[in-house]
């Protein structure tokens, strides 16, 4: 059993005085715990590590791209201690036999890993069985990375169907094909279009990077009138806009498109006011060279999955967001919405921790990126608030003790 003591705990909605007893589960939240291995937490806060429910972690033939290992190595430096990867893979995950492949694969990452199921137009009939070997589907409807996109309007029907049997959660990439601008314009079209399919097969749905105030708001009325809904939005349309995609081209290509600055100020909004279910980074790595190309040529997306909760942290430094809605968007709400015994700090739950020393600061530097994509949107930034300390069901596998350089640069 491990002991992290004298420090504070998020737990309930409030920061307390504690220590916390852990192996690969929380065992006891309280004072004065004893166990074998102990650890000085004072001067720490301890959160519920981060669960990203969108990542692309790439391998198979694209692991030049990213892998397991260095995917896992870059969400847990950032506090992300689950991942729920993406099936537009090469080959992209749409059978039982390679979803198996992926799953041993994961299991060489620090990081706990959940994995969708890929949707083609071949395995619909298949999906039933495939239910069984994933933890979600995923349907991209228009223009993405990869060989998954259905746009056939009674192929969507069926896979609503089909999916809604499943009990799984549909994830689904609502964006029609065309220019930045027409597709941020039409984004709550396109969400409306699936929101009506889930009404009316009754499918768990969950909406991936959602980018517009309009968007936003299609969705909370459809909250409204009780639809089994979540969505969730990405660091990028926090902290980029349209403007940014015009002076830095492809590096901020990204699907969808980055929306406009009253998008971005109400998103932020939205986040204040507990409007938003899941904040994921749809961390997709592409390397430099691929993002040097012109925009027309470069491959769409952005790395993020190593920086989601710093920046966060950031933000509660600064008293854009309390540590409450950060706990919220980033593990609360996700392990609620794919049933996960996870995200809060409570006795029985997985032991997945992250410990944060509020008052480190440090700028993000294109050295630091453990992503083997080798580059980040947030080069430059200087950030307040970083994992000292993360423990993945008990065992740690980021911080000092363990001899990675993140006491360094106070
Ligand atoms: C993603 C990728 O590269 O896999 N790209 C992106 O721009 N978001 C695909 C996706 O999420 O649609
Ligand atoms: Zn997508
Ligand atoms: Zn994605």
């Amino acid at each position: 059993m491990t002991v992290l003591q004298n420090t504070t705990i998020f737990a309930d909605g409030r920061l307390s005085k504690a220590d916390i007893a852990f192996d690969e589960k929380i065992r006891a939240i309280g004072a004065s715990l004893s166990g074998d291995e102990k650890l000085d937490g004072s001067g720490k806060l301890v959160l519920p590590g981060a669960i990203d429910v969108h990542v692309h972690a790439r391998d198979l033939n694209q692991s030049y791209k990213e892998d397991w290992r260095s995917l896992g190595r870059a969400a847990v430096a950032g506090g992300v201690t689950t991942a729920f990867a993406m099936p537009n893979t090469d080959p992209p995950l749409d059978t039982v036999e390679i979803v198996r492949e992926y799953r041993r694969r994961a299991s060489a990452a620090p990081v706990n890993a959940f994995i969708y199921g890929g949707i083609t137009r071949e395995n619909i009939a298949q999906l039933v069985s495939l239910a069984n070997e994933v933890d979600g589907f995923k349907l991209y409807l228009g223009e993405t990375t990869g060989n998954l996109v259905i746009r056939n309007k009674s192929l969507h029907r069926s896979i609503f169907k089909t999916v809604a049997q499943t009990k799984r959660v549909l994830a689904v990439h609502a964006q029609r094909d065309g220019a930045p601008a027409i597709v941020t314009q039409h984004e709550s079209d396109d969400i409306g279009y699936v929101l009506d399919l889930a009404d009316a097969y009754g499918t768990k749905l969950h909406l991936v990077h959602v980018t517009t105030r309009r968007g936003t708001e299609k969705i909370l009325e459809a909250k409204h009138s009780k639809l089994d809904v979540t969505f969730e939005i990405c660091p990028h349309y926090l902290f980029f806009t349209d403007r940014d995609r015009k002076e830095r081209g492809a590096w901020l290509k990204i699907n969808p498109p980055l929306a406009t600055e009253e998008d971005r100020e109400f998103l932020w909004w939205a986040l204040r006011e507990n409007l938003i279910d899941i904040v994921a980074t749809d961390h997709a790595p592409h390397t430099v060279a691929e993002k040097s190309l012109s925009y027309e040529r470069a491959p769409a997306g952005v790395p993020g999955v190593e920086y989601m909760p710093v920046l966060l942290l950031d933000a509660v430094n600064n008293k854009k967001l309390s540590l409450d809605q950060l706990v919220a968007v980033c593990s609360v709400n996700p392990a609620r919405r794919f049933g996960l015994a996870k995200g809060e700090l409570s006795i029985g739950l997985d032991a997945d921790l992250v410990v944060v020393d509020m008052n480190v600061e440090k700028r993000i530097t294109r050295e630091m990126v453990r992503s083997k994509c080798g580059w980040s949107p947030y080069e430059g930034m200087r950030l307040r608030g970083w994992p000292v300390m993360v423990f993945v069901g008990g065992r740690l596998v980021h911080g000092a003790e363990i001899g990675t350089d993140d006491r360094a640069s106070r």
